[in-house]
């Protein structure tokens, strides 16, 4: 058990995703009771004293982002779920798009009556299968039952939903490349201000969320922000559903409440490493997505779940992606991994992404290759460095993040590799059984796990 849970509150079975399954659960009540008792405003307000934040990677304060949002300014607005996923390890927003799309539907139809938005989307990446058949069953669903449409529940709220289904592009992901594909357009990410609050889709008023910000609106509205703040820590509110995968006993996902202890989580709750690495233990872990910097299991030790504690130790919570790295594994070949996927998504907008990948891709797989050189090391950290805060969306730095992060942790092992021309570990990524391991965290939750088998060359 990591805590008190809030979203994985019911036990997953073949039909719990069924609108009639999720009113059994109370499903809807609380629309009901919001059309009938609230004005727009005061959701808001609620959502805003709750504290959440973003559980998209960048921990922004939804209720901040909402408030932006003027309402009877004569302008259509739009609310967007982020549901593209494409962060590598990253795969808790798929529990919620497959056992529950109907909490997702009324938290964002809460939303819409907040916002005053008559169109609402789900961008949803286009790899996935199940969670997009479950979505948009549960979206025809509620269109049947009045839930969306014209006079929802007899009120005046009206609201259109439009799942959209994306290329399998990473950068889609962000969340002005993300509109400009809705729009029909090549998704390339925007250059701020104008904030997307303020010219977003169409370009109107648009409140983008990920799909677990969005999915604990009914939560929040129902039992208020003063019981939602009782659970996590004061600076960082409620849980985080977190996909753990790679070389670890027990992946699958997991909702943790903020504050729980990371190292109990990582070998209780998970169990620790998988049997195979050389002295089988934990090297370190990728925390929130390949975007943050990886820990040691040193580091581990003392830390708590939350974003005031992983950033302190120079990491975060990210997207909740949290990928375990066995001791024994070489982390050359796994930063050749990381830019190999980074240099392969870039949009190629920006001088520094594109160009800069290319460069970093190239040195490592030199290295690989055995023809490392002398200042191969320090060419990747300028490279990284040039390319912090000179582009226009957050991909240019979380490369060069990832590489910073990992070389200064392991700069002996790619000294090694420079030196003799070969891995200290043979240029092994695979620890045996992380392919096959499966684990669900809730009773019969199926939870599919990527490990870095999955993204190994
Ligand atoms: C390259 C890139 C990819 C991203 N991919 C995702 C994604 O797959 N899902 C997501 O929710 N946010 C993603 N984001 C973050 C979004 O831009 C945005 O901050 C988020 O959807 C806002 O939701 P939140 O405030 O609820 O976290 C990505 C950002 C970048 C720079
Ligand atoms: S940083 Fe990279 S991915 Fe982002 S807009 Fe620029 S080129 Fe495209």
């Amino acid at each position: 058990m990591t805590g008190t849970r809030l979203l994985m509150t019911f036990p997953v079975s073949a039909t719990s995703h069924t609108l009639a399954d999720y009113q059994a659960r109370g499903g809807y009540a609380t629309l009901a009771k919001v059309l009938r008792e609230m004005r727009p405003d005061q959701v808001t307000k609620e959502v805003a004293a709750s504290g959440i934040l973003g559980h998209g990677g960048a921990a922004f304060p939804a209720g901040r982002k909402w408030g932006v949002i003027r309402l009877n300014d004569g302008q259509p607005h739009y609310l967007c779920a982020n549901a593209d996923e494409g962060e590598p390890g990253t795969f808790k927003d798929r529990w919620i798009l497959e056992n529950a799309p109907h909490l997702l539907l009324e938290s964002m139809l809460i939303a819409a009556f907040a916002l005053q938005v008559n169109h609402a989307f789900v961008y949803i990446r286009g790899e996935f299968d199940l969670p997009y058949r479950r979505l948009a069953a549960a979206v025809e669903e509620a269109y049947a039952a009045g839930y969306l449409g014209e006079h929802i529940l007899g009120s005046e709220l009206a609201c259109d939903l439009v799942v959209y289904r994306g290329a399998g592009s990473y950068v889609c992901g962000e969340a002005s490349a993300l509109i400009t594909s809705i729009e029909g357009k090549k998704g390339y990410p925007r250059n701020r201000p104008p904030r997307l609050t303020v010219r977003g889709l169409y370009q109107r008023p648009t409140v983008i969320n990920n799909v677990e910000t969005l999915a604990h609106i009914t939560g929040i509205v129902a039992h208020g922000a003063a019981a939602f703040r009782r659970v996590g820590t004061a600076k960082s509110p409620g849980t985080q559903l977190v996909s753990i995968s790679g070389h670890v006993q027990k992946p699958g996902v997991y909702e943790v409440e903020y504050g729980y202890p990371l190292a109990k989580f990582l070998y209780e709750d998970c169990g620790g490493a998988l049997p195979g690495g050389s002295s089988g233990g934990i090297k370190c872990i990728v925390p929130g997505g390949i975007s943050t910097k990886v820990l040691t299991a040193a580091e581990i030790e003392g830390l708590t779940y939350d974003h005031a504690s992983l950033s302190a130790a120079g990491s975060g919570v990210g997207s909740g992606g949290m990928v375990v790295i066995a001791e024994g594994t070489c982390m050359v070949r796994l930063l050749q991994v990381l830019l190999r996927f980074y240099h392969h998504e870039s949009c190629g907008q920006c001088t520094p992404c594109r160009e800069g990948m290319g460069w970093m891709h190239r040195i490592i797989d030199r290295i690989v290759a055995g023809d490392g050189r002398p200042g191969d090391l320090e060419q990747l950290i300028r490279i990284s460095d040039a390319n912090d805060g000179t582009t226009i969306c957050g991909m240019g730095d979380a490369a060069g993040y990832a590489t910073v992060g990992i070389l200064a942790k392991y700069r002996d092992e790619f000294d090694y590799f420079i030196a003799h021309k070969r891995s200290r570990f043979e240029g092994r990524l695979e620890v045996s059984g992380a392919a096959t391991a499966t684990h669900s965290a809730t009773e019969s939750a199926s939870t599919s796990a990527t490990g870095l088998t999955g993204i190994a060359a």
